[in-house]
């Protein structure tokens, strides 16, 4: 029996714990109710009285010796786990680094352009009303546009709805304020379309707007003109077609030369030397009208552009869908 104990003394000194399995099992075995010396003890029992002087105090000595060495060895498991724990605060950061999403790019790049010419940014809500996205902006009452298959209604309220473009803005700018107004206002829109590669139920647009005393259509080609060249590049040309959208007298559509062919005719403009980027036209009277401005004294412009639209263009993306699959892989090219 004392060769035993002496045996266990020796392995409880050189027990190493440097997990808390093994630390539990050090417990388990020297420490516990069923723990070794436990046993021991049972068969001191029945020992020679003349040998239990001898023994006992070597058994009282093992058990003296396992208990401070589990103190030791958890105390050094706590002290190591916290300098080698799983958080080592001295590594360098671990996770990839985010990209700007080719909408924000291009809107910011919107921004800047129109800013330089002294537009301002102005915002808008999404959930809008009858009134400011259809009425004051010279919607007839029947106009094709407030049906069902382009906007979405607020189902218990016909009179809310998801705003269909940004030109909302307008009349809440032109409505909060008075003339002169030049800013440019972008935003997410929706409509109730089929997701394709060319549509989506929401998309993004920008509107600008300038009134003033004595504004024409030249100062809208001008405004057009600058974007259109520094967006596209100095030798982009640009075109007005004649159109029609309630709100504007004239209206036009703005196409821009094919900047990828210079206008020989490609892929990108369908042969036809020429791509849409936008509508726009002279504010309606009956829009200033509704908003308390004297169309006699004032005269503006206004134009819409998609921004998903111009992003394509420009990155020759062929999938509107990709803006908002948030695929890093498409992300991360920009
Ligand atoms: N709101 C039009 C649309 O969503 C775009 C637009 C056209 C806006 C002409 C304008 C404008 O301000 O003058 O299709």
């Amino acid at each position: 029996m004392k060769k035993e104990i002496e045996a266990y003394k020796e392995e409880v000194k050189a027990f190493v714990a440097d997990n808390s399995q093994k630390l539990e099992s050090f417990r388990l075995k020297f420490i516990s109710k069923k723990s070794v010396i436990n046993d021991l003890f049972e068969s001191f029992k029945q020992v020679a009285p003349e040998e239990k002087r001898v023994i006992g105090p070597a058994l009282n000595e093992l058990k003296q010796m396992a208990m401070a060495r589990l103190k030791e060895l958890s105390e050094n498991l706590e002290n190591s786990s916290a300098t080698t724990s799983s958080i080592d605060v001295t590594l360098p950061p671990v996770y990839e680094k985010g990209s700007i999403h080719p909408l924000s790019r291009i809107k910011n790049r919107i921004i800047r352009i129109f800013e330089r010419q002294g537009f301002s940014v102005a915002d808008g809500p999404e959930i809008e009303d009858d009134f400011h996205n259809f009425t004051a902006l010279n919607f007839p009452e029947n106009h094709p546009a407030r049906e069902m298959q382009d906007t979405y209604f607020i189902e218990k309220n016909p009179d809310i709805l998801l705003r269909t473009h940004t030109s909302n803005v307008q009349i809440r700018l032109m409505e909060n304020g008075k003339p002169p107004f030049k800013a440019i206002m972008p935003g997410r829109v929706y409509r109730n379309e089929a997701i394709s590669a060319r549509a989506h139920c929401f998309f993004h647009q920008v509107e600008g707007l300038h009134v003033d005393k004595n504004v024409s259509f030249k100062d809208l080609k001008q405004a057009l003109y600058h974007f259109a060249t520094e967006m596209f590049g100095k030798d982009t040309q640009i075109r007005f077609r004649p159109s029609f959208f309630p709100f504007t007298e004239p209206s036009a559509e703005i196409d821009i030369s094919c900047f990828i062919c210079g206008g020989s005719g490609c892929k990108i403009c369908k042969q036809t030397g020429w791509v849409e980027i936008g509508g726009s036209g002279m504010v309606d009277p009956h829009v200033l009208e509704s908003v308390n401005i004297d169309p006699k004294e004032y005269s503006g412009f206004a134009f819409g552009m998609g921004i998903e639209r111009i992003a394509m263009l420009k990155y020759q993306i062929d999938d509107i869908r990709l803006f908002s699959e948030n695929d890093l892989r498409f992300l991360q090219q920009f």
